[in-house]
């Protein structure tokens, strides 16, 4: 008789590692990228010049902010939301602007790194005192759980910069934008910053930049998985190999192991095998156009009602909003 054991994990992390490691192919979800030191690496990833997604929301922001803020604003006042807001470096040309026109807002940023948090109301409390700011640790899929169940009547603008969502699937990315939509009353907004195919040799470079601060980002997860599950990965045997397939708009990174070896996860008492230049999938960045993005829309019950783009359309921002029933 076959008995199986059931392995009790502590959290989040030690399941999808366990269950991304010993399955085939194998995978380690993106998310996890995101420690102090991942943070630290992403910031510097943000100053590239190939890394074209952070300046050009940057600069459409900094030319729409006028009519953004007026987007977001209502007599009674609003609470932005923001997903995934990481250190916030666009985020706070609107919290200029807003305090500039004297709005009524607080600002609710919501993301999986505790110590980005940090750092961002740290140096929000810092610039604004008075700002309303009201952090939050967590997961896209569970902070929108609680969104749905606010007890305030005041207009909510839920916020994703910086392409977050291109880090799902499709399938993935329409049930993350249903469960917005349900925690969404029909005055609430989405703002969303998707970025577009171009020339997939401009794609490519944003993931393969010449001072390889993306390999030693793609290969933090290997570095953290050590620090946290006592584990051995020889981040010299793996190489950080990233792809885009113009069909589908998709951009996939991998690490891919140089030789034959074998690391032991103390922690969740496991020995993983790695095959000469066997893979593990670390991280998919979804390339957007306007029709897909309608498509997306639809499948979720939102609507576009505004747009704004850079002129070479490398990035846009779209404002969705419930759609009637
Ligand atoms: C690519 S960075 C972008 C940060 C910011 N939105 C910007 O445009 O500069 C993604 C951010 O989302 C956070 N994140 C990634 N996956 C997440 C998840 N599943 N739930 C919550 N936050 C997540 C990361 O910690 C990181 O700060």
């Amino acid at each position: 008789m076959k008995t199986t054991t059931k392995i009790e994990f502590q959290n989040t992390f030690e399941k999808e590692v366990y269950e991304g490691l010993t399955a085939f192919p194998k995978r380690l979800s993106s998310k996890w990228f995101y420690d102090k030191k991942g943070d630290k690496l992403f910031q510097k990833i943000m100053e590239l010049p190939e890394y074209y997604l952070t300046s050009c929301e940057y600069n459409i922001i900094e030319k729409h902010q006028e009519e953004i803020a007026k987007l977001f604003d209502e007599p009674q006042g609003f609470d932005l939301v923001e997903l995934g807001a990481g250190d916030g470096k666009k985020t706070k040309i609107l919290l200029e602007k807003f305090y500039e026109e004297n709005l009524d807002f607080t600002y609710r940023p919501i993301d999986i790194s505790a110590s980005v948090l940090e750092e961002l109301e740290e140096s929000i409390q810092e610039k604004w005192p008075q700002l309303d700011i009201q952090t939050e640790q967590g997961m896209y899929f569970d902070v929108l759980k609680k969104l749905g169940n606010r007890d305030t009547a005041r207009k909510m603008v839920i916020m994703v910069l910086g392409s977050n969502i291109g880090n799902l699937t499709h399938p993935q990315a329409i049930d993350f934008l249903v469960n917005i939509r349900k925690s969404m009353q029909p005055e609430d907004l989405l703002f969303m910053g998707l970025d577009q195919k171009k020339d997939p040799q401009q794609i490519l470079n944003a993931y393969n930049d010449t001072q390889e601060i993306t390999a030693e980002f793609n290969k933090n997860i290997l570095r953290r998985i050590n620090t946290e599950l006592d584990s051995n990965f020889n981040t010299e045997a793996f190489k950080h190999w990233p792809v885009y397939d113009p069909e589908t708009g998709t951009a996939k990174s991998f690490l891919v192991s140089t030789t034959q070896q074998k690391v032991t996860l103390k922690k969740l008492n496991i020995e993983v095998n790695f095959a000469p230049w066997e893979s593990i999938h670390t991280e998919i960045s979804q390339k957007y156009d306007d029709d897909v993005v309608q498509w997306l829309a639809q499948e979720a019950g939102l609507e576009i009602t505004a747009q704004f783009s850079d002129t070479q359309k490398q990035f846009t921002d779209y404002a969705f909003k419930r759609k009637a029933e």
